[in-house]
């Protein structure tokens, strides 16, 4: 582990002004969350942190570590910024990397942990545990006993408990089927996973970020009640206030990619030539309404989309693919992506096109996770 010579009592001048700019934003209410921001040291946590450049199209690239031995370290972690300390290659991808863990932004665990009521005499399960310091936080609040911890990398686990232990603290990461009045999780799902229903205590409140793996364009926070059986639970959705990093399946990838065939080079310039094209019934720009992006990534869970420069780009894992661009609708394989989303668009009007606050989410603990709009 990374020594820091950190003056004991430097940071706490530092922590306390992160305070203050938290409360700031309109977090931080109550004392007790207050002082468990202002007296938990998250350089304790995250001893470096991976510094990145961003190129002129838009894409990260780490180009170093800052650790305690920086002049920029201190600054960077008493401030309210999310700090990225682990990358993993896209299945099927090598050499390729995706953000796998971080520290996340002090105002967004804060608010995540205020949207929850999360408060003494609870007992709440975090998954995602990544540094430890969101756990450090909660075991402030509620005390060790009352707060239980897991994640996937079985290496960040370690080390997490190791500097959780360094200051005290030592919460389960053994989850206790209905052991938990709340959870939250620091990673987003695209299904609510049918263990946080087991997990849950009947009543439990369950907080999550609702999104497509790998995906910053689509999304919403999921808060679920868990029922009176315990067999699911309903919710309502509301507008991201954070973005989190997707749930790995596997610690070794970050994610599994678009799960896409693999192709050899004469399979590339074949397909190339099978290009086929129609007018659009319904424009690209639709996409750009978040609540029908969400609506349509829903039911059509199985198409992988992204938007940019005005395009979309759809694609399945049956090789199908789809290019929406202007009027035009670039299409290969056997099935017509973007018709299933312009059947979509016209229920979405027929349903009147709902605000996401209105929608229904349905889990059942065999892990389903259902969309219902109003009407
Ligand atoms: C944003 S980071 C967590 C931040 C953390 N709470 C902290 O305070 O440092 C997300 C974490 O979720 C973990 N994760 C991803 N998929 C997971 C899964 N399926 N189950 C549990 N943890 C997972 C990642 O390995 C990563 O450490």
């Amino acid at each position: 582990m990374t020594t820091n010579r950190i003056d004991p009592r430097g940071w706490r001048c530092r922590a306390a002004e992160m305070v203050a700019s938290v409360k700031e934003k309109g977090y931080l209410g109550d004392p007790r969350l207050e002082a468990a921001f202002a007296q938990t040291p998250r350089h304790h946590f995250v001893p470096e942190f991976l510094r990145l450049d961003v190129d002129p199209e838009g894409a990260a690239q780490v180009v170093g570590v800052v650790d305690g031995t920086s002049p920029e370290y201190l600054d960077a972690l008493y401030s309210d910024q999310a700090l990225m300390t682990q990358t993993k290659p896209v299945r099927g991808q090598p050499g390729s990397f995706v953000w796998s863990s971080s520290s996340s932004m002090p105002s967004v665990m804060a608010d995540m942990i205020e949207e929850l009521d999360v408060h003494p005499g609870l007992r709440v399960l975090e998954s995602g545990t990544g540094t430890g310091y969101n756990a450090a936080i909660l075991c402030h609040l509620l005390g060790d006993a009352a707060v239980t911890t897991i994640e996937i990398d079985q290496e960040l686990l370690y080390a997490a408990i190791d500097r959780l232990a360094g200051v005290g603290y030592h919460p389960s990461t053994e989850p206790a089927p209905r052991g938990y009045d709340r959870i939250l999780a620091t990673h987003a799902v695209d299904q609510v996973p049918p263990d946080w229903i087991t997990w849950a205590r009947p009543g439990a409140i369950i907080l999550t970020d609702l999104r497509p793996p790998s995906n910053t364009q689509v999304g919403a926070w999921l808060k679920l009640v868990v029922d009176a059986d315990g067999r699911g639970a309903t919710g309502r959705l509301m507008p991201p206030r954070g973005y989190f990093m997707s749930a790995r399946r596997v610690p070794e990838f970050a994610d599994d990619g678009q799960n896409l065939p693999e192709l050899t080079i004469e399979e590339h310039q074949h397909r190339a030539g099978l290009i086929e094209r129609r007018d659009v019934r319904v424009p690209p720009d639709v996409l750009d309404d978040a609540a029908f992006a969400l609506y349509s990534w829903r039911r059509n869970l199985d198409i992988w989309s992204w938007r940019q420069d005005g395009e979309v780009t759809l694609s399945a894992a049956d090789g199908s693919w789809a290019q929406v661009g202007g009027d035009t609708v670039s299409l290969i394989g056997d099935r017509d992506l973007w018709a299933d989303v312009e059947h979509t668009y016209a229920d979405w009007r027929a349903f009147g096109q709902p605000p996401i606050t209105d929608w229904t989410v349905r889990v059942t603990s065999d892990g389903s996770t259902e969309v219902v709009l109003p009407g």
